[in-house]
């Protein structure tokens, strides 16, 4: 007991000499803003002002604690900075105007932007909520703005926010390399229109793990000119599944490679793996894997879509997208739908599509389920739905068995697990720099 408050004491001690004295320890909005004019321009110009000297070095780290809340305008955290390591610990709230007049203009991309910024830091248990839902009916998809985009970062940590309701997807990366988010929750009603979770484009070397995503549409898209991507312990749903793509809309020449998918739960969501290309498009998919996945009454649990389109452009040119080397192993749950594989390619077709251990039954007792397959090179083996394809060469290992093997049949089974992330190691020891 005695020893115990002697630790307590030490530790409040320690926490007021480090926090509470020395101003330029931390920096705090409230530094930037007089209690007199606090109006929304007031809270974004005090934001803005603490970024630049965030940026600039004058302290380690920008602190929103968690009795802290701001309004925002659209606001773009200019890079690159003086800092090395620019930290920003959201614990408080951070939501944008709740109605789309007050956001000041409607031709915005973004409402939060960090451009440029390398080795930038974002942790906290805050909430982000721009208030999408007074955007979803009023402005059309293309004018809606996303929440929260990195754009030309570099080495970016964002650890264990939540964010609601966007107007349109929730967070953007674009033109990264190395990016690791992870426990973060990004929450959006399941009929919320195009609220993706995480875009992807333009990027490399993106871990994303240990989240929920539980929006109207991807949980997370992975877009042209990506590559080195994983994906694990994400649970998905509502949504519509982790997706490539799409790709090639317009006609044009796009690249997806190297992703990798592991220990997700996709949970009444539209699909779980989903690959989608435009026809007419060129580039390609490949080296695409999905593993030890488990399905919650999932409409179409295994998606390839080489004919993507929306009904307005019809124009199928003769090309396609390459998909290639695209393996589904350790599936495992219920489908709310009759097919639960389907695999529609061009006639160019996909090459070396794996499916393996796949055991996926009806959600509704008694009924079967099947796959459709059109001009898909597959190989698979231990799938429990018959696959049969149209005009390919198909290779079926030999005859489906019913059983998996008996570690797999429990949920996140024991697949290598990866090792323990650096990223994790660099947030917390940052942690321990800013305390
Ligand atoms: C608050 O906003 C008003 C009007 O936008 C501006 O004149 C004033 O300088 C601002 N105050 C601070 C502290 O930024
Ligand atoms: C993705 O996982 C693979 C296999 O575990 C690993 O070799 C690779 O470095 C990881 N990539 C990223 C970007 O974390």
């Amino acid at each position: 007991m005695g020893f115990q408050l002697l630790i307590s004491v030490l530790l409040i001690s320690s926490f007021y000499s480090q926090y509470g004295e020395s101003a330029s320890d931390f920096l705090s909005v409230r530094d930037f803003l007089s209690d007199s004019d606090n109006t929304n321009a007031n809270q974004s110009q005090a934001f803005q002002k603490a970024w630049k000297a965030l940026c600039a070095g004058k302290s380690k780290s920008l602190v929103i604690q968690a009795n802290e809340a701001y309004t925002l305008l659209p606001q773009v955290f200019q890079g690159p900075c003086v800092a090395s390591n620019p930290h920003i610990q959201i614990d408080g709230k951070i939501e944008a105007p709740k109605q789309v007049k007050d956001w000041g203009s409607k031709d915005i991309e973004n409402w939060l932007s960090f451009d440029k910024v390398s080795d930038l830091t974002i942790t906290g248990s805050g909430l982000l909520d721009p208030h999408g839902e007074s955007w979803w009916s009023s402005v059309k998809f293309e004018s809606r703005p996303q929440a929260l985009q990195f754009n030309r970062c570099n080495n970016l940590i964002y650890n264990g926010l939540t964010q609601r309701n966007s107007p349109k997807n929730h967070i953007s990366i674009s033109n990264c390399i190395q990016a690791t988010l992870s426990n973060i929750h990004l929450i959006a009603p399941a009929n919320s229109p195009n609220t993706d979770g995480i875009d992807i484009s333009l990027s490399k070397k993106i871990n994303i793990f240990s989240s929920t995503i539980q929006t109207g549409d991807d949980c997370i898209a992975i877009k042209g000119g990506s590559s080195d991507i994983n994906v694990t312990r994400v649970d998905c749903g509502p949504g519509h599944g982790i997706s490539i793509g799409s790709l090639g809309e317009g006609g044009a020449t796009e690249t997806v490679q190297n992703v990798y998918v592991q220990h997700c739960t996709f949970t009444g969501a539209a699909n779980a793996a989903r690959i989608k290309t435009w026809p007419g498009g060129g580039g390609y998919a490949k080296n695409i894997r999905y593993e030890d996945i488990t399905l919650i009454n999932t409409k179409l649990p295994i998606f390839i879509d080489q004919q993507y389109s929306d009904r307005s452009s019809k124009s199928a040119k003769g090309s396609a997208v390459k998909v290639s080397d695209v393996t589904f192993r350790y599936f495992r749950g219920t489908c709310a739908q009759p097919i639960a594989i389907k695999l529609d390619c061009d006639k160019i077709g996909c090459e070396n599509i794996v499916l393996e251990h796949i055991k996926i039954t009806s959600s509704s007792p008694g009924t079967s389920l099947s796959a459709y397959c059109h001009f898909a090179d597959v190989i698979s083996s231990f799938v429990n739905i018959d696959i049969k394809c149209r005009s390919a060469n198909h290779h079926q290992a030999p005859s489906p068995s019913p059983e998996l093997p008996s570690q797999y049949d429990q949920p996140h089974a024991q697949l290598p697990q990866p090792s323990a992330p650096h990223a994790q190691t660099r947030s917390f020891f940052s942690f321990l720099q800013f305390n």
